[in-house]
């Protein structure tokens, strides 16, 4: 293990004013990774990838080089790098920051993957309602363009490559890559039956990348600076630093960044500890749709190993925090409700199943549940999980399931009750600290009419 705590490796230059312009990023060693990746053979990147041990950041934490080494290179077609900036999970917001805070970091990362795989072409799927990232977005494309990083001769080398801005329509289930595909085709998104995979058929039928932000922009850096150096934090089966939010009942949610192998209880500190007179009681590792574990828990390292062994996920590393005067039941039963709202309805374990469980819970958080009920949600989950077309539906069991076997006596107090026996609900007013090393809270700058005028007419919905 290496040392834990909070670091400044991706976030290094969020900081730095104006970095966003891409005159500021190349004095901060910008563009520096993609130089020398020009001078590697693509295999080679492949591979110092692959030593590198960097897992997706997207969810899964499938490792990046061996995605990168699966993308066809022999089928004559183009090869396409998509990078999935959709960040529709509950409690995530760590991309979104990324791409405000410095855009030319996830260019320069698109254009090392693109070297990689001999991309011709890179499309980054913006969630829609994150209008200021897409304006930082839109301006840097347009610089890196004009500085020659994109376009016909990337840098002199007389390769072409191009990047394409597209903005969602902000639907939760074209964050899963194939449904992302068909969105980014102009398809309604929806998921689609694999195999084929997007290494072989993707984009247009091509050879095609999906990554998330966070694995893309980590490139440039383990290029320029090596494999040890991002090993120098983490576990050998989960290596590197990981931008993490941290929301809930702490006294300073918000995006940090911290060496992976560091404990929950550490980070709850790292974010200003729990609200005064509130302690642990459960906390969502990796966003609303990995299993919860209780207070008793929080000394796991945060690797994909630990958490895993544990009982949970490391998934897109959005640790929720909840306190004891947080109902249990209440937070389950919102977590459902987007789940079966942002069902794609393609399937019926998810579609209908979803809608019952929400139905449940509903009736158990307000009063009117009955003893049986408990049974009834166990038997709907077991009849969704695995059985749906997409990885969704499981997400939306994770909680289901998870808090039925931890607050199981929670839920029995509802219903024998008939009213939650919290009475108090979780704080909302808390003010969201956007980045790290104790900066306060800065909303987004409204747009320049200059920049109003790069908005796309339809808002950039189809763009
Ligand atoms: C319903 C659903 C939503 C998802 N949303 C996102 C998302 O917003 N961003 C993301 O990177 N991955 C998301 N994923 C995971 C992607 O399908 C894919 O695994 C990921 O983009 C791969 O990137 P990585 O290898 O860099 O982790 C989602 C998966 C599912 C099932
Ligand atoms: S599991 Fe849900 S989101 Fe996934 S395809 Fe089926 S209905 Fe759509």
């Amino acid at each position: 293990m290496g040392t834990t705590g909070q670091v400044s490796a991706l976030s290094y230059r969020y900081d730095v004013p104006g970095v966003s312009d891409i005159e500021v990023y190349e004095q901060h060693d910008g563009y520096e990774g993609a130089r020398r990746a020009l001078e590697m053979e693509p295999a080679d990147i492949v591979e110092l990838v692959k030593e590198s041990g960097l897992r997706g950041r997207g969810g899964a934490g499938f490792p990046t080089g061996m995605k990168l080494s699966f993308v066809a290179q022999d089928t004559g077609k183009p090869i396409y790098v998509v990078c999935n900036a959709d960040e529709g999970e509950p409690g995530t917001f760590k991309d979104r920051l990324l791409m405000e805070r410095d855009p030319h970091q996830l260019i320069e990362g698109m254009i090392v993957a693109g070297l990689a795989i001999n991309a011709v072409a890179g499309y980054i799927y913006l969630r829609g309602e994150f209008a200021y990232a897409g304006r930082q977005l839109a301006a840097a494309i347009r610089q890196a363009y004009e500085r020659g990083y994109l376009g016909a001769d990337v840098m002199g080398s007389g390769r072409r490559y191009d990047l394409v801005l597209h903005r969602g329509a902000g639907a939760y289930i074209c964050g899963e890559e194939t449904a992302l595909l068909d969105s980014l085709e102009g398809r309604r998104g929806q998921p689609r039956l694999r195999p084929p995979f997007p290494a072989t058929q993707g984009l247009y039928g091509c050879p095609t990348t999906v990554n998330n932000v966070e694995s893309i922009a980590a490139l440039p850096f383990i290029v320029r600076h090596g494999v040890e150096w991002w090993r120098q934090w983490g576990t050998e089966k989960s290596p590197g630093p990981k931008l993490m939010s941290i929301s809930g009942e702490v006294n300073r949610p918000g995006n940090y960044e911290v060496a992976l192998g560091t404990t929950v209880r550490e980070m709850i500190e790292i974010a200003g500890g729990m609200l005064e007179g509130r302690e642990l009681k459960f906390f969502c590792p990796g966003g609303s749709s990995t299993p919860m574990l209780p207070a008793e828990k929080a000394d796991t390292p945060y690797t994909f190993e630990d958490i895993q062994e544990a009982g949970s996920l490391l998934g897109t590393g959005a640790l929720m925090v909840y306190s004891d005067q947080t109902s249990v039941v209440s937070v389950v039963r919102r977590f459902t409700h987007f789940y079966e709202h942002e069902s794609c309805g393609k399937c019926t374990p998810c579609r209908e199943g979803g809608y019952w469980l929400g139905q449940i819970l509903t009736r158990i958080d307000t009063g009117t549940g009955r003893m049986e009920d408990l049974e009834l949600l166990e038997d709907l989950c077991d009849n969704i999980f695995g059985r749906a077309f997409c990885a969704l539906a499981d997400g939306m069991v994770s909680p289901v399931r998870s808090s039925l076997a931890y607050f199981r006596d929670e839920y029995v107090e509802h219903i024998r009750r008939g009213v939650s026996p919290f009475g108090v609900e979780p704080r909302r007013d808390i003010a969201v600290v956007e980045f790290t090393r104790g900066g306060g809270y800065e909303p987004a700058p409204p747009a320049t009419p200059q920049e109003l005028q790069t908005e796309p007419a339809d808002g950039g919905l189809s763009s």
